[in-house]
């Protein structure tokens, strides 16, 4: 039995009150300081996975009780500590390999300080993030039947691990690339690698520049919603990788001429049973616990995702990993539900026609 651990961590403050009630009833201020303080623990085993190969492998869940903020807050060094005390209770339990989820792959360069002082491999799961990330939006942009050779993709976050890698591998395929963030020189840096490689280059420190965008990627570490329904083109569409979410749920109520989809949502082989809802249906997981996953079936027991800069080499090694053991996106969905192809047909009719004539 092949084994892993995959840390994940309170999105706000209505999963914190899952566990303690009382989290309702006190101030965000006293939890954070009650949280900095809590020890990592286990919440959940992961059973029942099965890959194509017959392998089978099994892994807990393990909670870093720190509110998205305090990753960024809290002293650096005591954020990493504690991700690496939450390996150490990974290890403990029986896994070979841990993946970082969501904020916890963020401090210490990308999880590099962690892998340091961790006692077990680790992995950000990104690799597979990028990969899922681009198929998805991929298939939603011909869904839409935007013409991807003339359209303007952009890029929220695209300094980032997994931002930066979107930008390199679509330059390409795309008419026109922006690339936002909030560091200029970072920037600067990223649309020199990628000069020449793409019909029009801009970088932006500025939100607003997402408006003249067909396609739009967002994954940026923002611990709110930083994409609102105002500033996006009718018939765009919006992958979203973030977690916690770059999207405001206002977006979907509000811009039904919008195409907005979760990114990185995939099915898992076998009966899995995560023992948790953490929010997707049932067989269903986060790309970055697919890479763990697929990691430990492969007996691949070692540092695989890390810091800032992946390899399209590895990207292709993860799609590998993935057909072998029968690990697929699960389609395209939106704020966790599946879309059919008769809403996306809606969404291009009311950006084609207008909202108030398709309604
Ligand atoms: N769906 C999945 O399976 C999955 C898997 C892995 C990760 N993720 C999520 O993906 C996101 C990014 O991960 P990553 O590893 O690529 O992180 P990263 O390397 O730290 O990149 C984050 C990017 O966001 C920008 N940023 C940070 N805070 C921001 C804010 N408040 N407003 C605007 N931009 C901001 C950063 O640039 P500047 O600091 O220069 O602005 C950087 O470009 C996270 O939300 C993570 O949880 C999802």
């Amino acid at each position: 039995m092949e084994t892993f651990a995959f840390l994940i961590h309170p999105m706000d403050i209505e999963d914190v009150a899952k566990k303690y009630k009382i989290a309702k009833k006190i101030s965000p201020r006293v939890i954070g300081s009650v949280l900095k303080r809590r020890k990592p623990f286990v919440i959940s085993e992961i059973t029942g996975i099965k890959s194509r190969t017959g392998k089978l492998a099994t892994g807990w869940f393990i909670v870093v009780p720190f509110l998205p903020n305090q990753f960024f807050d809290l002293e650096q060094e005591y954020v990493v500590e504690k991700i690496a005390k939450a390996c150490e209770v990974g290890r403990k339990e029986g896994a070979k390999i841990v993946g970082l989820g969501a904020f916890t792959a963020i401090p210490g360069d990308g999880g590099k300080e962690v892998a340091k002082i961790s006692k077990v491999p680790i992995t950000t799961g990104n690799t597979y993030t990028i990969a899922t990330a681009i198929d998805g939006t991929l298939e939603a942009a011909q869904k839409m039947e935007i013409d991807l050779a003339t359209s303007r993709l952009a890029i929220v976050g695209a300094t980032g691990s997994i931002g930066s890698a979107c930008a390199e591998i679509l330059a390409g395929q795309v008419g026109g690339l922006t690339l936002i963030g909030r560091d200029e020189k970072r920037l600067d840096k990223l649309a020199a690698r990628l000069e020449g490689k793409t019909g029009s280059l801009e970088v932006s420190t500025s939100l607003q520049t997402i408006s003249s965008a067909d396609i739009i990627i967002t994954v940026t570490g923002a611990a709110d919603a930083i994409i609102k329904p105002e500033i996006i083109k009718a018939g765009a569409v919006v992958c979203d990788v973030a977690r916690p979410r770059d999207v405001s749920e206002l977006v979907v109520r509000t811009r039904p001429d919008v195409l907005v989809i979760d990114g990185g949502v995939v099915q898992v082989p076998g009966q899995v049973d995560f023992n948790f809802d953490f929010g997707l249906p049932k067989r269903l997981a986060l790309a970055c616990m697919a890479e763990t996953m697929m990691l430990s079936l492969e007996g691949r027991y070692e540092n695989y995702t890390l810091g800032k800069d992946i390899s399209v080499e590895k990207i292709h090694e993860i799609n590998g990993f993935a057909r072998k053991h029968g690990f697929k996106l699960a389609g395209l969905r939106s704020f966790e539900r599946k879309l059919t192809d008769a809403h996306i047909q809606k969404v291009k009719e009311r950006a084609r026609f207008g909202l108030a004539l398709a309604q």
